[in-house]
């Protein structure tokens, strides 16, 4: 019998396999399908302080091996979530969830992650400092090494749970991002984050997304992921949550030999709901074929 178990800041998951935020909603969508207390756990939407609408649409575009999004943090906001999302998750979910926390500023970062701390059904926060599609807040604190930092120095004082802060890859040194928030404290980082990207429609000779441009993610971004995963495991002494591209049992090994702890899986819910579902039922056949016991043993095996 093969172990898939592994420890993410200090939490047992059953397997490292983890929907990422915005591609499983509040997680009890997808229990209809499937018993989803086979996850490790999974990230929810991505939840502010203040409800959002998100942005104009179309707010899709579809690319080969991937897809463009530009939905704008579109969320109830915290409290609702709090109220009538999460009473609903914790009725067929019985893990610890990750709670994803979106934000414009520091302070807002702050309020939302606090009140999220106190949720006795989340194990992890999540700080995305890295989404491509709004303005004055998200990506740009996630694009400079001082901004990451005052963040994660923010954000840690305030609450008690481990913090894993997601990372975007429209940076030139993405490691150097990942040691900022390291030096003030975070528990852990997720990387990547979307690509920036843009669809033109050539008949009517504009953007094919309202807001022009989005999040490029999919199969095809796998290769930049894991790169980018490698890079950040090589740097840091915490936990690394690989994200990008994961569509099956074998890129999540791949993104574990990178370093990755963990592995989030995001477009491929998009395109298949049973995805994650399906890779875990793969994971330990894949692990046989590739003579793994455990996959704690290959958590950063190609630097051993
Ligand atoms: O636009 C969005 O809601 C996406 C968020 C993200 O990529 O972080």
């Amino acid at each position: 019998m093969v172990d898939t178990k592994v420890t993410l800041c200090g939490i047992e998951l059953d397997n490292p396999v983890i929907p990422a935020s915005g591609t499983f909603g509040y997680g009890y969508e997808f229990a209809e399908l499937y018993d989803i207390n086979i996850l490790g756990t999974f990230s929810f939407k991505g939840t502010t302080s203040e409800p959002r609408f998100g942005n104009p649409t179309p707010r899709i575009a579809e690319c080969t091996a991937g897809m463009i999004n530009s939905v704008g943090l579109q969320n109830p906001g915290v409290d609702k979530v709090i109220s009538e999302e999460l009473p609903k998750l914790r009725n067929c979910f019985h893990k610890k969830v990750m709670a994803n926390v979106g934000g414009f500023s520091i302070d807002e970062y702050v309020k939302t992650a606090s009140k999220l701390d106190n949720c006795d059904c989340v194990g992890w926060l999540e700080i995305n400092i890295s989404c491509p599609n709004v303005h004055g807040g998200g990506m740009s604190f996630g694009t400079s090494p001082l901004a990451a930092a005052e963040v994660t120095r923010a954000v840690k004082k305030a609450v008690k749970k481990p913090v894993i802060i997601k990372l975007s890859p429209n940076v030139t040194d993405i490691a150097a991002i990942a040691e900022a928030c390291e030096g003030e404290g975070a528990d852990g980082i997720s990387l990547i984050n979307t690509l920036l990207g843009m669809r033109i429609n050539l008949r009517t000779r504009k953007p094919v997304i309202a807001n022009r441009k989005g999040g490029f993610s999919g199969e095809a971004v796998f290769p930049v992921a894991l790169r980018m995963v490698n890079d950040v495991a090589e740097r840091v002494h915490i936990p690394v949550v690989g994200i990008g591209g994961v569509s099956s049992a074998e890129n999540v090994l791949e993104m574990m030999m990178a370093g990755a702890t963990a592995v989030e899986v995001g477009a491929a819910n998009l395109i298949n709901p049973y995805a994650c579902r399906d890779i875990i039922n793969d994971l330990p056949s894949a692990m046989e074929k590739y003579k793994i016991n455990s996959l704690r043993e290959i958590i950063g095996a190609i630097n051993g």
